[in-house]
Parts: C-alpha cells; sequence; structure tokens
C-alpha cells in the first residue's frame, strides 16, 4: 500500500507524462487517498491556451471520479522540460480551490524538487481564510 513516502516519486514518474507543448514546463502530482489508493496527473495543455489543465487537478478529478473524496497528502513536481525540476513548484490558486473543496486545511502538499528535496505545507497555510460550500 503506498504511504506517503512514495509520494515523490509517483509525482516525479506522473510528470514524465506531461502534455506541454506550449509552456515546455512539465508538471507531475499524485494524490493519497484516505484508503491509501494514489491518483496521478500530468498537465494537459491545449492549443486554445485556457483550455488546459494543470497536474493536480487532472489528479483530483481522476480521484473523484473513481469515487474517492478523502484525502491525506498531494505531493507536485514542476518544472522546465528535459530537466529535473529546477525549484519547488507550488499548486496555482486554481488548484488549491479545487483542492479545498474535499480536503480540509490539513491536507498535506509536498512540493518536490527531487526525492530528496521535499517541502512540507498545509492545504490551510497555502489557502487561508478560503470560500467554501460552507459558506453557501
Ligand atoms: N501547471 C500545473 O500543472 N500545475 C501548477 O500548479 C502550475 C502550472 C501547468 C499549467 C501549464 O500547463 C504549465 O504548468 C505552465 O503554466
Amino acid at each position: 500500500m503506498p504511504e506517503l513516502k512514495d509520494l515523490p516519486k509517483m509525482a516525479l514518474r506522473a510528470r514524465a507524462r506531461a502534455y506541454a507543448p506550449y509552456s515546455s514546463f512539465q508538471v507531475g502530482a499524485a494524490l493519497l487517498c484516505d484508503d491509501g489508493s494514489v491518483y496521478t496527473g500530468c498537465n494537459i495543455e491545449n492549443a486554445a491556451y485556457s483550455v488546459t489543465c494543470c497536474a493536480e487537478r487532472v489528479a483530483l478529478f481522476s480521484a473523484v471520479s473513481a469515487g474517492r473524496r478523502a484525502f491525506r497528502a498531494i505531493a507536485i513536481a514542476g518544472g522546465p522540460a528535459g530537466d529535473a525540476p529546477r525549484e519547488h513548484c507550488a499548486p496555482c490558486g486554481v488548484c488549491r480551490q479545487a483542492l479545498a473543496e474535499f480536503a480540509d486545511e490539513e491536507l498535506c502538499v509536498l512540493l518536490v524538487r527531487d526525492e530528496n528535496d521535499v517541502q512540507m505545507y498545509r492545504l490551510g497555510d497555502l489557502l487561508p481564510a478560503s470560500f467554501t460550500k460552507k459558506a453557501l
């Protein structure tokens, strides 16, 4: 069963499948569910640029569409194509909001430069005072 420690490698592996011919910026994500299953995603770009979907949302929507709604952690690895990530790639605001729909502020967000250089955040620190369904 995969664990938190396995996520960085899975995100790096998913990054290799990015379809990013326009930005040449490849991102991979690996989302760990409460039941121990992991869903991965990569960014998928489009000639109509705004249609592009980030790796995090590809992973999240894949998990939700498979019936998962409870999550423990997500690992993200991003950087220019053809090279290992040079920096820690943080999730964009849209992906933070998408994650907040299903995860609470304790969701662990791992930013992966390489397997041995991982920064750890809480979703609540990356998206404080978020808009949620509680407000509706
Ligand atoms: N991208 C992601 O996949 N995740 C992020 O958190 C930031 C940006 C993608 C979108 C686009 O394909 C490329 O990276 C450059 O913005």
